[in-house]
């Protein structure tokens, strides 16, 4: 650099050097030096001395001097060489300004002669300086849209070199928006100015950034920029502008209130009050949109403000607007679309298309009770409605079409168990989770005549005592019908049937509403022992039911008959004489006398007496047999007629008896009445098989009658069998029951005329109430079985056994069967 400078300031003194005597040999009087500014210190101007003709010692003898006219020194001398140096930095554009020529005149002054000179030094102009703009940066700011070719002045740069250093022109950057360009004015000075080529947009480029370049015209130029920004002033020429024309969104039913459904956004360009934008509803918005969302005016968040029901729509669709706040506001709209999705909020319904009708119980399976249809009000699974009745019930629903059913019977009904059902209906749909709902359908059933009238047992045994006053009442039978009304009224009658060839209606009459049975008559043991009746329980439905029920009426006998003489029978008002062989020995048979007795049992077992008697030592009578019988052998001292008076007394209570006078014939003749006996037994023959026939009818009707009691009794038995035991006969063993001992079991028959009666006894013979009879008094206790085996031995058997069966045993008495029975 200093070597640099070096040459430089030597090119500049050579140059100098030959101006100086230039000048030196044109003004004699003058010396003048040309310097450029800016010289370092110490830097020679000129050899002063030389110039001035002065030699070296000459010079500081004569003490060369220098004086400034102006104050400051920018030279010194040196006096050694006589050369003029500059001391002070020298700057023209301090010292003359702008001014084209700028000298620094200096008085060069010796003594001895004092002389004076004139020095002037011109200074020289370099291109120190670079043209420099007052302020680095500028701000323009242009509105947007203004027209091209509007000018825009801008601040000069200046150069305080002068001349050709001085400023020279401007330079503008390349751009697309702006060409520069440069006024003279006359004073030469140069004003730049910015000419607008297009109209600017601030959307796309809010601020441009021009640089200004000043430039000087020295060699090399020297140049100064400053920086323009130009701010692109906003007008409201955007409108908002939304991201999406269309918001799709789904939201689902019941959403809190308050939720965010979606977000709207708008930009808009334009900034400041021109890019502030308001949301809110389009115009035309329904008011239900607007009831149920909400618009957030400064974010566009639509936001749920009421309870949004799917059933109530299952869309909305809206206009949301964005207006900004320039002037004028510009606005743009976009639509939302909001999809309502349901949930299951509703519960299914069950609607009774129509009323149940009340079921008649015979209804045919399948019948038609109502019509139900489903409803609910959802959509998808969550409106699917399935309807169940609760397993068990005789109801089954039959889906018709879409959501309807039927209600049909699906069993058979029987009001007399169910006279009315409430149905459970139960609708569930398909949501998750499901809803429900439960309705009971009230179905009343009527009744229809199917049950017959029952009677509450199913056969009645009543006894009654013969000889009872008219009128009373023999028993009760009842029968219950559990259908309604006048299916369940019941009325009884007798059905017709002969009882001893006289129609039963004339021994008993029924109350028809109570079922009271009333007999007619007194009853006579001795006619009638035994009798059934037939009642019929009928109900007043249509077609009536009804049921039959046998009572079966044993009449009980009473001592009301005395005891009747059969043999010796007193044909034509007296007995005819008896006839015995004076020759007979002690224990002859005289005679049998023969009673018989209507009634039966006790009250027909008769005991016969001898009350009087003309020799009472000669005859006796068996107490049980009649037969009359000589106590010793007849003497001749013993009247030939002889006079019995025999009383027969029955057992009955009270004690019925009658007395017979038997004449006896004491003959010495031979065994007349023997023969005449034998003869009576060839007659009986003739009887006897009539009598056999009988005696297997009697036999087959007690056998029957008893069959039949064992069955009443059985049947009694199983009914009673819990709890009660009042009547239940339970026997000690089975079988042999005729051999027991404790069972006084007969079985007599009469073989003296036409069969009356069979008894079969039971228990103590004193007993009287524990016979059960058809029975008649014995004649010869002898001749009964003899009689009857033969006929039938094996039946016989068999008969016994059935009526050994038939009989209870000792514990069993009449009287608690009486009050067990009917
Ligand atoms: C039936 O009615 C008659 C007459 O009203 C009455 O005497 C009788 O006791 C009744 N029978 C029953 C079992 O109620
Ligand atoms: C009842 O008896 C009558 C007459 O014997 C008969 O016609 C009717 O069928 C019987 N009824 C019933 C239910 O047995």
């Amino acid at each position: 650099m200093k070597s640099g400078t070096r040459k430089k300031i030597s090119g500049w003194l050579a140059l100098l050097f030959f101006h100086s005597v230039l000048l030196w040999n044109i003004s004699d009087a003058q010396i003048t030096y040309t310097i450029p500014e800016e010289l370092n210190e110490g830097s020679v101007v000129g050899n002063v001395a030389k110039d001035l003709g002065l030699s070296v010692a000459e010079i500081s003898d004569r003490k060369l001097r220098i004086a400034s006219e102006a104050g400051k020194q920018y030279f010194a001398v040196d006096l050694g060489k006589g050369e003029l140096v500059v001391s002070e930095r020298i700057d023209r554009e301090n010292l003359c300004g702008q001014s084209a020529s700028c000298v620094i005149p200096l008085e060069v002054i010796i003594e001895t002669p004092l002389q004076m000179y004139r020095v002037e030094i011109e200074i020289q102009d370099i291109n120190d300086n670079s043209p420099d703009f007052p302020k680095k940066e500028n701000v323009l700011k242009i509105g947007e849209h203004v027209a091209s070719g509007a000018r825009f002045p801008l601040e000069s740069a200046e150069d305080p070199d002068a001349g050709s250093n001085a400023l020279h022109t401007y330079l503008l950057n390349v751009n697309d928006f702006f060409v520069l360009n440069i006024k003279s004015h006359e004073d030469n000075i140069k004003v730049p100015e910015l000419i607008l080529k297009k109209a600017l947009d601030r959307e796309t480029q809010p601020i441009h950034h021009l640089t200004l370049t000043a430039v000087d015209g020295g060699k090399p130029a020297r140049s100064g920029t400053t920086e323009i920004i130009v701010q692109v002033l906003d007008i409201n020429d955007n409108a908002p502008q939304f991201e999406q024309p269309l918001y799709k969104i789904a939201l689902s039913e019941n959403t809190v209130t308050g939720t965010l459904a979606v977000e709207v956004k708008a930009k808009d360009l334009d900034e400041g009050p021109n890019g502030e934008i308001l949301y809110s509803f389009g115009d035309h918005t329904p008011e239900i949109v607007q009831k149920l969302f909400e618009v957030k005016p400064h974010t566009g968040e639509i936001v749920v403000k009421d309870m949004i029901d799917y059933e109530q729509s299952k869309a909305y669709k809206f206009d949301v607007r964005a207006r900004d706040n320039g002037n004028p506001q510009m606005e743009e709209h976009c639509r939302v679309h909001v999809e309502i999705t349901d949930i299951n909020d509703n519960a299914p319904e069950i609607v009774l298309t129509s009323l149940p009708s009340p079921m008649l119980e015979n209804a045919s399976i399948g019948t038609v009770v109502a019509l139900i249809s489903a409803k609910d009000l959802d959509s998808g699974d969550n409106g699917k409605v399935n309807l169940q009745i609760p397993p068990g019930s005789p109801f089954k629903l039959k889906p018709s079409f879409s959501n309807h059913y039927d209600l049909i019977t699906d069993a058979l009904l029987d009001r007399e168990m169910f006279p009315e059902y409430n149905i459970d209906i139960l609708a569930i749909d398909s949501g998750s989770p499901p809803l429900s709902t439960k309705t009971s359908v009230k179905v009343n059933i009527l009744d229809v005549n199917d049950n017959p009238p029952l009677f509450s047992q199913s056969s009645y045994v009543e006894y009654i005592t013969e000889n009872e006053a008219p009128g009373k009442i023999l028993c009760s039978v009842s029968a219950s019908d559990p259908d309604l009304g006048d299916n369940a009224k019941i009325s009884y009658s007798i059905l017709d049937s002969k009882v001893q060839d006289v129609s039963i209606s004339s021994y008993i009459y029924i109350n028809s509403d109570n079922g009271s049975i009333y007999s007619m008559h007194s009853l006579d043991y001795e006619k009638l022992k035994v009798f059934q009746i037939q009642v019929q329980a009928r109900d007043h439905g249509s077609p009536p039911l009804s049921s039959n029920v046998t009572v079966h009426v044993f009449i009980l006998d009473q001592n009301d008959n005395v005891p009747a003489v059969i043999y010796p029978s007193a044909d034509m008002g007296s007995v005819p004489h008896q006839k015995m062989p004076r020759s007979a020995k002690a224990g002859h048979l005289v005679t049998k006398v023969t009673a018989v007795d209507a009634d039966s049992g006790h009250n027909a077992w008769i005991s016969y007496k001898l009350v009087e008697a003309t020799d009472a030592s000669l005859f006796s009578v068996n107490l049980y047999t009649g037969e009359v019988r000589t106590r010793r052998a007849v003497s001749e001292q013993d009247d030939s007629s002889q006079r019995l008076l025999i009383e027969m007394k029955d057992n009955g209570e009270p004690v019925q008896s009658t007395t017979v006078e038997v004449p006896i014939l004491l003959e010495d003749g031979v065994h007349e009445a023997i023969l005449d006996f034998s003869q009576k037994s060839r007659d009986s023959d003739n009887k006897s098989s009539k009598m056999t026939f009988y005696l297997i009818i009697a036999l087959a009707s007690v056998s029957a009658l008893s069959f039949l009691t064992v069955v009443l009794l059985a049947v009694r038995c199983i009914r009673h069998s819990r709890g009660s035991s009042c009547c239940c006969i339970r026997r000690g063993e089975a079988g042999d029951g005729y051999k027991n001992p404790n069972r006084n079991l007969q079985l007599q028959l009469n073989t003296d005329g036409p069969i009356k009666y069979i008894e079969v006894l039971g228990g103590d013979m004193m007993s009287q109430s524990q016979s059960f009879r058809s029975c008649f008094s014995p004649m010869s206790e002898i001749s009964d079985f003899t009689f009857v085996k033969p006929s039938s031995t094996t039946d016989f058997q068999e008969i016994i056994n059935v009526l050994d069966a038939s009989l209870p045993d000792n514990s069993w008495s009449f009287e608690s069967q009486q009050v067990s029975t009917c």
